[in-house]
């Protein structure tokens, strides 16, 4: 099992650059694959979670090249062009994956079957399975779980859906099957979730329409391939934005990070902690080269006290992955903190919830699990010791930038899947400084 070895008190400084995002590659890969024509996709995200979707999309048919440095030539197969692939399609630990290809595969002439790895086959699908079953297609899982099964054959009707939860993922898949289903499709949601598909999907010339919390599409429309720059990914980011905030007296820069304003919740709950923060934004016209309409920054940090605060509830689902590492910080500010309406962190890699209550418990932090969030008093720091990340990547992530305010050496077990998201993550963490050594 793999590990990492934390030392404490790491002077944090310098500049980095941080992966392409994962929810712009997967999607990369998928537009361009139904898309006609090529897709060059530059800064593609290099992980084990976009691998899953390149593997999936290659046993359907579509031609992907592969160069290195991050490039990525997708040769899209068109609307109509997938093949039957010859057995199961694994996911491996990507819930994006599995939920958006429940879209995709949705309309397709052909049977599917959707596995993954053991934290995937015990999260929930019958949030997308049930939108599309009222587009009339054929979708069993077992017990609400994995493996999802497909029956091809289908020929799906527009729905208007209102989200019961505010999830990018599932409002993506209702899309995708919309792009094939007869009539308007549209999806409300309970609260702005990422719009990286319907983005995406504009970039490669589809319709779509758009209200304050809503996204429309008409079905029967063709994609154009299209390049593709992906952006530094802001969650990976959110772990130096922390690291910096705790421990980079003399400032620490991430560059080339994606700003969608759907994504970047973490920044204005550190500014309310009191965070020195600072974004240098890209020139518009850097926003629209990258093809996809994604905004870009340099993002400074300086540390400083920092003090606790009571979540804004809507900005939950503006910062959904960067809770383990916020609470880090919230660990490390003086007073309290309180995090209600994140029941969905109990559905992510692991019960994000139950799992950081834990951690804090074995690194002596006071706090309360409540259903839906968490209280921490935060300011007297962690103990050393060892842990463990449950095999969750954010939260493995998360505890190594906790090793900064730590007061003996950390150990935190079974990291191996921070290659799901963060290839490099130990080198790029060393690289500004972070005592950290992979064992
Ligand atoms: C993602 C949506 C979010 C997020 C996940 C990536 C996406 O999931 O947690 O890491 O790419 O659409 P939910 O839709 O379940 O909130």
């Amino acid at each position: 099992m793999q590990r990492y070895f934390c030392q404490p008190g790491s002077v944090i400084r310098g500049e980095l650059n941080v992966p392409g995002d994962k929810s712009v590659s997967h999607r990369s890969l998928m537009l361009g694959g139904i898309a006609s024509g090529t897709t060059e996709v530059r800064g593609f995200l290099d992980s084990e979670d976009c691998l899953a979707t390149l593997a999936a999309l290659r046993a359907m048919g579509v031609n992907i090249a592969r160069f290195g440095g991050n490039r990525v030539t997708v040769h899209g197969v068109g609307i109509d062009g997938l093949k039957a692939p010859g057995g199961p399609l694994d996911m491996g630990n990507a819930g994006t994956a599995i939920r958006l290809f429940m879209g995709l595969l949705a309309p397709q002439k052909f049977d599917s079957t959707l596995i993954g790895d053991a934290s995937l086959m015990r999260r929930p699908m019958e949030r997308v399975a049930t939108p599309l079953r009222l587009m009339n297609a054929s979708i069993t899982t077992q017990n609400g779980l994995p493996p999802v099964e497909i029956r091809g054959g289908q020929t799906l009707r527009a729905i208007d859906y209102n989200l019961p939860v505010a999830s990018a993922q599932v409002k993506s898949a209702v899309l995708l099957a919309a792009l094939r289903a007869e009539g308007r499709t549209r999806v409300v949601e309970p609260a702005p979730t990422r719009d990286h598909t319907e983005r995406m999907l504009a970039a490669f010339g589809v319709e779509v329409l758009r209200a304050e919390r809503s996204a429309a599409i008409e079905g029967g429309q063709v994609l154009r391939g299209t390049p593709v720059d992906v952006p530094g990914d802001f969650s990976s980011a959110a772990f130096f934005l922390v690291l910096g905030a705790l421990g980079a007296a003399q400032g620490l820069t991430v560059r080339n990070v994606g700003i969608n304003p759907t994504r970047t919740g973490l920044l204005e709950m550190l500014r309310l902690m009191g965070a020195d923060v600072r974004v240098h934004p890209h020139s518009k016209t850097a926003a629209e080269s990258s093809q996809i309409g994604e905004p870009l920054a340099d993002i400074e940090v300086h540390a400083g006290r920092l003090r606790g605060i009571t979540v804004p509830e809507a900005l939950v689902p503006l910062s959904i992955d960067e809770f383990p590492v916020f609470f880090i910080a919230a660990a490390c500010a003086e007073g309290e903190t309180l995090v209600r309406g994140a029941h969905e962190l109990r559905v992510k890699e692991s019960d994000r919830l139950a799992v950081m209550a834990e951690v804090t418990e074995a690194l002596g932090v006071e706090h309360e699990l409540l259903p839906d969030g968490l209280w921490i008093r935060g300011g007297s720091g962690f103990s050393g010791g060892t842990i463990d990340s449950h095999g969750d990547h954010r939260i493995a992530m998360a505890f190594a930038v906790a090793s900064t305010r730590a007061s003996g050496p950390l150990e935190i077990r079974d990291v191996a899947n921070v290659a799901t998201s963060f290839p490099g993550f130990v080198q790029t963490a060393r690289s500004v400084g972070l005592q950290i050594d992979a064992g």
